[in-house]
């Protein structure tokens, strides 16, 4: 049953996507390019083999098809090897019919080749030569998943040069054609005296080369629901600030509103005053909203991370976007349902740009270990569904892993082919590797999977837990997280 590995490895494997319908698996192969195949079923005795690629050394499988709600078993196999024996649960259907769906592209950072030296760039592979083609393929992917709109909550220049804001209208927002794309601005987006030689226009850009008017929040209605769209930055400051004139114009048009659903997008996260990135004055617009269980979400970039966090009114989800310029080099969709709504993120299908992201994170693999978990977060950070009663779903997954020599990772991947099969990923401590055997939608699993590694390799394998908090509601609220 020990089959030997050869020279395939199944590298950074990983769910990052689950929707109602389908999921989409990523994994490489160093240097072995090969078949993308995942073997899929509702349990672990009924998997049906897809092979959906050929020759790859980055796979993208995306697996559709599938049922709301359901949990289903999956491996992944390249050249005979096989990842580990997995988990998820498909999302909730929110309810009701599926009205229309949004794209968020957050942080493009379009940068016309030049670049700010911030320390992103320099150490956390923000990939500014590509900015324009990770926006332009994410928009091409959002699209042919079928969105009726589009969102650019912030850092849509680098530096707000002339030259940036330029591209931006000539080469970018042309190819949104038909679809309608709505945009506040990020902190980049306001530069002048920090920009490189001082020349950024700041927000002057927005109406000198967008045509955009001198107030930079509004609002949009599509299908009865409300898009608010805020202006949190400030001329050359990287906090956020939201002034009184917004903060009226808030709460007249929520009032105005009535019952409708409403969305609010800003740039700046507002889940607390000790985010020193974020809002500097996140209670203002809590205490604004806090009277409006109309509002579904609150989505904001500028952190360049995926994150879920819950803020006023209560149990709303706070979505921190992910950036298309920098791992994971992602974007967002929200399809809208009578009764709810569900967020997805996805990588941009460049997976070759995705590897340069993360290669460029300082500190080798320890740096990458550590920075992509914060930068990709959770499979709860990355997808959720809003069902009727205003509930929050949020996959989880149990990873069962242990980490050690390079040597004896590779060793035990050979061991453990092709059950419980295995991954592997940099560890947090250098000379290891993390060596991940299973990843589980139940922790029941998850723990019998550890008992059995003890079992049948003398191994001490770890837990720990990957995403969402599905917990009820008095219990979110003794882990802080109703702001
Ligand atoms: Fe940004
Ligand atoms: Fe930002």
């Amino acid at each position: 049953m020990h089959r030997p590995m050869g020279e395939t490895v199944i590298a950074w494997e990983e769910v990052f996507t689950v929707g109602t319908d389908h999921a989409v698996i990523t994994w490489e192969t160093p240097d072995a390019p090969g078949e993308t195949t995942v073997y899929i079923g509702p349990s672990r005795a009924q998997l049906e083999k897809r092979v959906l690629a050929f020759q790859e050394t980055y796979h993208w499988a995306e697996v559709t098809g599938l049922r709301p709600d359901t949990r289903y078993w999956y491996q992944v196999e390249t050249n005979g090897v096989r990842g580990p024996l997995g988990s998820f649960r498909t999302l909730p259907a929110p309810g009701g019919r599926h009205l229309f769906s949004l794209a968020l592209f957050s942080d493009c950072h379009i940068s016309a080749g030049i670049g700010s030296g911030d320390p992103n760039e320099r150490y956390f592979g923000k990939l500014l030569t590509h900015a324009r083609e990770l926006l332009l393929h994410g928009l091409e992917d959002a699209r042919r998943r079928g969105v009726d709109l589009a969102f650019m909550p912030g850092d849509i220049t680098e530096a707000a040069l002339p030259e940036q804001y330029k591209e931006v209208r000539d080469e970018v927002l042309p190819a949104f054609g038909n679809l309608p794309c709505h945009i506040c601005p990020g902190n980049h987006d306001k530069y002048e005296r920090r920009s490189p030689g001082g020349q950024g226009v700041g927000a002057r850009g927005f109406w000198e080369y967008l045509g955009k008017s001198r107030n930079l929040y509004k609002s949009v209605r599509y299908h009865r629901h409300q898009f608010l769209l805020l202006d949190t930055a400030v001329r050359d400051i990287d906090h956020g600030w939201i002034n009184a004139q917004q903060i009226d114009w808030l709460t007249q048009t929520l009032n105005h509103n009535g019952q409708h659903p409403v969305f609010l997008l800003l740039h700046h996260p507002v889940t607390g005053p000790d985010l020193w990135h974020g809002l500097l004055n996140p209670g203002r617009f809590r205490k604004a909203v806090r009277a409006f269980p109309n509002i579904q979400a609150v989505l904001c970039g500028h952190m360049h991370r995926c994150l879920v966090a819950y803020g006023a009114p209560e149990e709303t989800p706070y979505i921190e976007l992910p950036a298309t310029v920098q791992f994971p080099c992602g974007y967002a969709i929200v399809r809208v349902y009578e009764n709810g709504f569900t967020y997805n993120a996805y990588k941009v299908s460049r997976p070759d740009l995705v590897d340069k992201s993360r290669n460029r994170i300082i500190f080798g693999a320890v740096g990458q270990a550590i920075y992509t978990r914060y930068a990709a977060g959770g499979v709860g950070d990355r997808n959720l569904a809003r069902t009727r009663e205003g509930l929050i779903h949020r996959p989880v997954l149990f990873e069962v892993f242990v980490r050690l020599r390079r040597s004896e990772a590779r060793e035990l991947c050979a061991r453990a082919q092709p059950s419980p099969g295995a991954a592997v990923a940099p560890a947090e401590q250098g000379d290891r590797v993390r060596v991940v055997l299973g990843r589980h939608a139940s922790w029941v699993d998850a723990t019998d999977l550890r008992r059995t590694l003890e079992y049948q390799f003398g191994l001490r394998a770890s837990v720990s837990q990957d995403g969402g908090y599905n917990l009820p509601p008095r219990f979110r609220k003794l882990w802080g997280g109703t702001g």
